[in-house]
């Protein structure tokens, strides 16, 4: 799997960071992967079981603040670091072990600690030789109800935050579903499907296939092959780990080799296995295959982006073309409205760091 990114997306991300650091902005969106789906239907831990990293999950509401996670492949050899950065505040860390709490304490210090939810993003960019180049972004879970402690609108407030990821066409959208769940009530796949009618970059993801309710099997079964609600990509079944797995403290690698060992095992769902259709590993498969054909659909539209960009630094340039003025004053009054300029530019893009809507 690590091969396969390095041979085909390799390239393609190294010429789009290029372009980013030409100045091409924020709102460009390169292609990302987004978990959506109810709380605790095991977003984190989906992104967790892709990403090697360990990040904040558990029962509640733990995912508070949306969390771009920035994965950059390192040549092998090279050692583990990460850069965590919300707001004004930039750490740099690298102990593995950290990224955890370092995420937590990110969200006390913009939600609050508790309940709260809050639109900022936060930035966790890890580069290590056993990271696949993939950007992540974890989401906070759609609720119904408030909990205490809560305002009274959570509910629409973590929608409407969950739709300015979800809506950008460059955005592949993965709706975590559990098992043992309706997943003909699910909100997450409406509103996936509501951004996405054609369904072209959503991507279901059935969890917790250990905790099916006796009997339901053949219904979930039948989910899976795509006969109940279609969707054009189909659904991918994986099995992460457990609280039990988590406070013994279970390896991800020891995790994935558990959860082949349950499909290989399980009466029902063990034809996934044979049809690619569960386990991590084949979801990783599935997405690398996803994101290979969306940034090419996107190059033309990177391409348009680029050519406006030409197109306004040659107006630019051409007001300036006359050089600055003899007159000393006036001279003085030319460079600082260039400097001016170059400043608001800076301002803009550091500020395209925090979600514009932000309230
Ligand atoms: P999120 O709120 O959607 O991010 O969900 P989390 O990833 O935090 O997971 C919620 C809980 O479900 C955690 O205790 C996980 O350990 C557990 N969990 C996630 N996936 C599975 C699974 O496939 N099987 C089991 N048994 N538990 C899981
Ligand atoms: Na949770
Ligand atoms: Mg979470």
């Amino acid at each position: 799997f690590h091969d396969q990114w390095d041979v085909q997306i390799r390239p393609l991300i190294d010429a789009i960071d290029s372009l980013r650091f030409m100045g091409i902005d924020e709102d460009l969106a390169l292609p990302a992967i987004a978990v959506i789906g109810d709380q605790s239907s095991g977003k984190s831990s989906v992104l967790e079981a892709l990403s090697g990293v360990g990040l904040p999950r558990g029962s509640g509401i733990v995912t508070r603040c949306p969390l771009e996670l920035k994965l950059r492949k390192l040549k092998p050899g090279m050692k583990w670091k990460a850069t965590i950065s919300y707001k004004d505040t930039r750490i740099d860390f690298d102990d593995p072990s950290l990224v955890e709490g370092s995420v937590i304490a990110a969200q006390d210090d913009l939600a609050g600690k508790g309940v709260g939810i809050c639109s900022t993003l936060i930035r966790l960019e890890i580069m290590s030789p056993d990271v696949c180049d993939l950007t992540l972004i974890d989401l906070p879970g759609i609720t119904r109800v408030p909990v205490s402690g809560q305002p009274e609108d959570i509910s629409v407030q973590i929608k409407n935050l969950i739709l300015h990821f979800i809506e950008k066409s460059e955005t592949i959208n993965l709706v975590v579903v559990p098992c043992n769940v309706d997943i003909a009530t699910t909100e997450a796949l409406r509103m996936a499907q509501e951004v996405d009618p054609e369904g072209k970059r959503t991507l279901a993801i059935l969890t917790k296939p250990d905790l099916v309710d006796r009997g339901t099997e053949g219904g979930i079964l039948a989910i899976a092959l795509n006969q109940v609600i279609p969707l054009k990509k189909g659904y991918i079944m994986v099995k992460c780990r457990g609280q039990q797995q988590i406070d013994e403290k279970t390896s991800l690698a020891e995790a994935t080799r558990m959860e082949k060992d349950f499909f290989k095992q399980h009466q029902c769902f063990s034809s996934l296995l044979d049809e690619g259709k569960a386990t991590t590993v084949f979801l990783a498969a599935e997405l690398t295959r996803e994101l290979v054909t969306h940034i090419k659909d996107s190059l033309p539209r990177l391409s348009d982006q680029v050519n406006m960009k030409l197109a306004e630094v040659k107006t630019l340039l051409s007001q300036h073309k006359s050089g600055p003025p003899e007159d000393p004053q006036l001279k003085k009054e030319f460079f600082i409205d260039i400097i001016t300029q170059f400043s608001d530019k800076i301002k803009s893009l550091v500020s395209g760091e925090v979600i514009n809507d932000e309230n």
